[in-house]
């Protein structure tokens, strides 16, 4: 079963540590979709992606992570959110692993994005696809 909850300090660290690793491998789909298709140096990568950055950024009360997980500790993809103003919120990112995809993992994602927003009084969340991103403009519509 599959289950989206915001992650704790210790749910970061383990996503920081898959993130860390799967971005280790250049001709893997997570490094091709997220890194090489925008063309971001590596430098930036390892830094965005260290397990510092992502703690400090929900340290600073503005960002959330979202897991979805299997098993409770099983991550199949996380979410996060960076809050801009008092009725605006940006998905800063939404990744599902390769091998969970197809499985209504991001819409459970999404959906628990959406829910908080509501119940912060959000009016705005704002998502990006990317330049050719088509997938990722039909998952969101
Ligand atoms: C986009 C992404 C988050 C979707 O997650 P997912 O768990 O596979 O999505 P779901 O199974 O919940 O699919 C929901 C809907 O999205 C659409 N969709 C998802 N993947 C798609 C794809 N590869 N091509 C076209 N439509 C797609 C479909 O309409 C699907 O509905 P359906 O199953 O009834 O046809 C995932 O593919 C991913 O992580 N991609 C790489 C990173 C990315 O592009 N992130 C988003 C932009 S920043």
């Amino acid at each position: 079963m599959t289950t989206v909850s915001k992650a704790t300090k210790n749910g970061i660290q383990a996503l920081s540590k898959k993130l860390f690793k799967l971005l280790g491998d250049k001709n893997g789909q997570i490094y091709q979709d997220n890194v090489a298709r925008f063309g971001i140096p590596g430098k930036y990568v390892k830094k965005a992606f260290s397990e510092e950055t992502p703690l400090g950024a929900v340290a600073s009360a503005k960002s959330t992570i979202y897991l979805a997980l299997e098993s409770r500790c099983k991550i199949l993809g996380f979410a996060q959110t960076i809050q801009q103003d008092a009725d605006t919120t940006e998905l800063d990112r939404i990744v599902v692993f390769p091998e969970y995809t197809g499985r209504d993992v991001g819409t459970q994602l999404l959906a628990s994005v959406v829910k908080d927003e509501k119940r912060k009084g959000t009016k705005t969340i704002v998502v990006n696809a990317g330049i050719g991103g088509t997938h990722a403009r039909r998952f969101y519509d």
